[in-house]
């Protein structure tokens, strides 16, 4: 019932140059060896957002930004806004992503901000949460995600909350290699759901996407997108090179 994803936070990396070679070549091994119906997202550097919307017209293949600002306009040097996101074709904006929440000191209550100027612009947000491995190790896990959860986007409305996607993502399993079990995921999704189910009732609960994020790999993907409350991943340095990105893709189309 929920549609699978498969979405490729490139961070900090890639030229435009290599940005437009490794989109297009996503593009067409898509077009070629893929036809479920699967959710496909690049997340390109700011840069290369209006570039890339152009060469994957005509494709499956959505466009994702990798942060906005919490303010409408104005006086923010630097920044970029949800509203200048979709003027490029932005479909999707990752939201308390943990490497802003850690470097920029991004708050629950800054990103309830940036989610409300997400939705105000018809965009889609991809809120990421995620314990750290100091906070697992005291048992603090469940406590910590409800807390980003409640914060960050219990203030939405039954149908407002229909137009987010979660992603978890647990800060020690990110860049690390060192995964999380198919176990320790499906408990924490389960977990999320439920969540989201006392909140928003069970019928919106089930119909909203959970990803996963966090060292998933080729050879791993298939035992965590098999998981029952698992809706998708959320890649990293896997989305860097195409043939590793439409492996994982491939595990569930
Ligand atoms: P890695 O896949 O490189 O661990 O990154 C995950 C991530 O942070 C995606 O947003």
């Amino acid at each position: 019932m929920r549609k699978p994803i498969i979405a490729g936070n490139w961070k900090m990396n890639l030229s435009l140059e290599h940005g437009f070679g490794l989109a297009s070549e996503i593009k067409w091994m898509v077009s070629d060896e893929v036809s479920s119906p699967i959710e496909i997202i690049l997340i390109p550097p700011f840069t290369h957002l209006a570039g890339i919307q152009s060469l994957l017209k005509g494709s499956v293949v959505k466009l994702g930004a990798q942060n906005c600002h919490h303010e409408k306009s104005g006086a923010y040097t630097g920044e970029i806004s949800a509203e200048i996101l979709k003027s490029v074709g932005v479909t999707y904006v990752l939201v308390g992503h943990s490497e802003r929440r850690i470097y920029q000191n991004e708050s629950n209550a800054l990103l309830a901000k940036k989610i409300d100027r997400v939705l105000e612009n018809g965009l889609k947000p991809i809120y990421c949460f995620g314990e750290t491995l100091e906070q697992r190790e005291a048992g603090n896990e469940f406590e910590i995600n409800l807390m980003q959860i409640q914060e960050g986007l219990f203030h939405l409305t039954n149908l407002q909350i229909q137009n987010v996607i979660l992603a978890y993502e647990p800060v020690w399993a990110i860049g690390t290699g060192q995964t999380a079990t198919a176990q320790q995921c499906q408990a924490m999704h389960k977990f999320v759901r439920n969540a989201l189910s006392d909140k928003y009732g069970e019928e919106i609960s089930n119909s909203i996407s959970i990803l996963y994020g966090g060292s998933m790999k080729p050879n791993n993907a298939n035992e965590l997108l098999s998981c029952e409350d698992i809706d998708g991943g959320l890649i990293g340095g896997a989305s860097l090179e195409s043939r590793a990105f439409l492996e994982i893709i491939k595990t569930i189309g």
